[in-house]
């Protein structure tokens, strides 16, 4: 049985150009189990694929260019939109809710590297006073949405090898956060190989694993489609699917008004922007060129093209993604039929692996190539793809570094979320000692407005709170 999956798998291998036999190097100390996880890896290699993507260096875009022909994409701006358009988006909005026609799916597959955190950043307490999850805070925001508007929104959770079992077991001890059973599906996306940047070689991480990593976020059409949330969608008669990332507490979950922009534009793929801070601010840069909406990452933009600025002396390209989209569910099974509809990003990046002895080798430098899809890259392809700006303060606190950096800690997002409540708390006319730590549940108020029609009192509070119903 072994000797012929062994020459299973090397006949697999020799579909490589180059022979990649080195991976097949410990076989004969491996057990059977070991063996099979790694033939399954092996198995999984898709030869001409990989060859493409390592001599791909061509195909990558020539961002400079790009740059250069990129214009401020056309959108819904803050200011300049009327009030009566927004009440007619959010009624639209409102309704699609109330009529049980959203999903939401959240990605949740990165491994938080940045954060220094051991565990899957979902987990990361974030709550300001309660000391809630991340997790914990983005799912109750779209229970207390789904109450509001006496609707099920199903939640598809994506995660990734590194973070699946530990998000499962997370959920599952804290009773889905209130969540039904069925409107909760968890999946896990793919992985892809890393290769070595000089020769092409794949790499073993150990001697029965290769060097695999998450194959971005990107990753969530096929995964999504494969764990049957597409069809748990469809069945359920979702129409729209809400995006957003784990690592954003300020996720404006399921917001109406976005989702009724979207619809009432006939859009297929709606992005939610803020204005940027900065030229260099670490975030996409959503633009267009050529008349359609694509993102470029901020490790893509030449300085010269972020500091371009208009004839008011504002940046032109103003509009920072926070990676919150709206998908019509008919766009999203129209692009995951065509395995090409999302290309492969390649990054040089520090690869642990094992040495032709077998020895762990830890870079210093980066030898390895990864590649990622993103799925942002659908939206050239999307017809009449939108692009809707909020206001950064109530709907972006990015949780990426650790707290010794100046910008995108869990410590800049605490403070983000108990300013945007302190600030509801001024609207609704409610008396708080001003400097006063006050976190707000979404179940008392998910706005200043509902705060004021909930919340009467306010004087008594002497110390950190955590205002709930
Ligand atoms: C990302 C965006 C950037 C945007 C910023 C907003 C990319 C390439 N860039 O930057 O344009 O301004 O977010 O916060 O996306 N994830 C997975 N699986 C993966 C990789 C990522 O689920 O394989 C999830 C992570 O859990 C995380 C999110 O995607 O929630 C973003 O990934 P991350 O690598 O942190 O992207 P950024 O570089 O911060």
């Amino acid at each position: 049985m072994s000797a012929r999956l062994q020459q299973e798998l090397l006949e697999h291998l020799g579909r490589f150009e180059r022979s990649q036999e080195h991976l097949l190097r410990h076989w004969g100390q491996l057990t059977e189990p070991q063996r099979e996880r790694l033939a399954r890896q092996v198995l999984e290699l898709q030869p001409p694929l990989l060859m493409q993507l390592f001599r791909g260096e061509d195909d990558a875009p020539d961002w400079t260019q790009l740059a250069n022909l990129a214009e401020p994409p056309s959108a819904v701006r803050l200011a300049g939109t009327s009030a009566t358009a927004r009440q007619e988006a959010r009624q639209r909005g409102e309704q699609l809710l109330r009529d049980g026609r959203l999903g939401m799916v959240l990605v949740a597959g990165g491994q938080g590297t940045r954060l220094g955190f051991p565990y899957p950043k979902g987990m990361f307490p974030i709550g300001p006073v309660s000391g809630r999850s991340l997790f914990q805070v983005l799912i109750e925001h779209l229970r207390a949405v789904s109450r509001r508007y006496d609707t099920r929104v199903p939640l598809y959770v994506m995660t990734s090898f590194a973070t699946h079992q530990e998000t499962v077991a997370f959920l599952e001890k804290h009773d889905r956060f209130g969540l039904a059973a069925d409107d909760l599906i968890v999946f896990c996306q793919g992985t892809m190989p890393a290769l070595d940047a000089a020769t092409g070689d794949l790499l073993l991480a150990e001697p029965d694993s290769l060097a695999l990593s998450p194959d971005g976020h990107g990753g969530m059409l096929p995964a999504f489609v494969g764990a049957g949330g597409l069809r748990h969608a469809q069945d359920r008669g979702i129409q729209q699917l809400f995006y957003g990332q784990i690592d954003n507490p300020l996720l404006q979950v399921c917001d109406p008004e976005l989702i009724g922009f979207h619809d009432l534009a006939n859009s297929e793929m709606t992005t939610q922007v803020v204005r940027k801070r900065e030229p260099m601010e670490r975030v996409g840069n959503v633009v267009s060129i050529g008349g359609s909406v694509r993102i470029i990452e901020y490790s893509d933009l030449p300085e010269a093209a972020a500091r371009r600025t208009d004839e008011a002396g504002e940046l032109l390209l103003w509009a920072g993604n926070i990676a919150v989209h709206v998908f019509s569910r008919a766009f999203l099974e129209r692009v995951a039929a065509d395995p090409q509809s999302l290309p492969f990003h390649r990054a040089r990046k520090k690869v642990p692996h094992l040495d032709a002895q077998g020895r762990p080798v830890d870079p210093t430098q980066p030898n390895g190539l990864k590649f990622e899809r993103f799925i942002f890259d659908l939206l050239p392809q999307a017809r009449n793809a939108l692009v809707v700006e909020a206001d950064a303060s109530s709907a972006f606190a990015p949780v990426k570094n650790a707290d010794s950096e100046p910008c995108d800690s869990p410590r800049t997002a605490k403070e983000a979320m108990l300013r945007l409540h302190a600030r509801w708390l001024v609207e609704a006319d409610i008396d708080v000692p001003p400097d006063l730590a006050v976190e707000i549940s979404p179940f008392l108020a998910l706005n200043a407005a509902e705060l004021r029609q909930r919340l009467r009192i306010g004087g008594n509070l002497n110390g950190p709170t955590y205002l709930e119903p």
